[in-house]
């Protein structure tokens, strides 16, 4: 026995003096491969996880569709409205109050007083647990997201901005809304001398210093 692996071992080590090409090529290729399969691994994992994020529905569904006037301030109404993120843990309790319309209202609590909740639920990221929040009397929920939210905004204490022309970060990059629109709604924010010192004036909005200018 003890012979035949000697014999064994210097065939061996004669096939890996004379092949060692080979036999490196050969160890990289099947490192490689089981790298390949890892990844391919990996990639079927992602892919079936970015899937079930897609089947995933959500709780918050359009209502039936009600028109909410437009063009003028709307009444708010907080009636008893509660609200947890997490069962048994409420972050509001009958909540009540009204905001008359042109009017401001701050709201001021501690952290994690239930704030941002609040403009959550107006904007229906979340729906109350219980109660109702209502804009001239209408209860939000009769509306569909889409009719909702081109009455009610959100802004959020982050500013979020593309490395993108002021048109892009304007209009989410739909070109097919004119430079005219986009310069109406520039003026309407009260942008519209910030806009002038951007440079010469221009009928284009395409200007890529939107992000330089935007911290003068
Ligand atoms: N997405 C969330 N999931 C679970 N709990 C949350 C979530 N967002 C906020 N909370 C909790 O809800 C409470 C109210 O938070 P929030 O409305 O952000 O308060 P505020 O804006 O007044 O600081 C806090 O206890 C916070 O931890
Ligand atoms: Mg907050």
């Amino acid at each position: 026995m003890g012979v035949s692996l000697r014999a064994y071992g210097q065939l061996l080590a004669r096939y890996l003096k004379h092949q060692w090409s080979r036999f490196a090529l050969l160890v990289m290729l099947v490192c490689s491969s089981i790298g390949l399969v890892e990844s391919l691994q990996n990639i079927g994992a992602t892919v079936e996880r970015l899937q079930e994020l897609f089947d995933q529905k959500s709780t918050i569904v359009d209502g039936p569709s009600v028109a909410i006037p437009a063009g003028r301030p709307l009444t708010l109404e907080f009636d008893s409205v509660s609200f947890s993120y997490t069962e048994g843990k409420p972050v509001l309790k009958n909540v009540s109050f009204q905001l008359p319309a042109g009017r401001v209202l701050g709201l001021l609590g501690c952290t994690g007083g239930g704030k941002t909740t609040i403009a959550r639920l107006l904007f229906r990221l979340y729906d109350p647990t219980d109660g109702c929040i209502m804009l001239d009397g209408i209860d939000i929920k009769q509306a569909t997201l889409a009719e909702l939210r081109q009455r009610v905004a959100y802004v959020t204490q982050d500013v979020q901005l593309f490395q993108a022309s002021v048109r892009d970060n304007i209009t989410f990059f739909d070109r097919s809304i004119p430079d005219a629109r986009i310069l109406e709604v520039i003026e309407a924010l009260g942008l519209a001398e910030w806009y002038r010192i951007l440079g010469p004036v221009s009928t284009s909005c395409d200007r890529q210093d939107w992000r330089s200018c935007s911290h003068e």
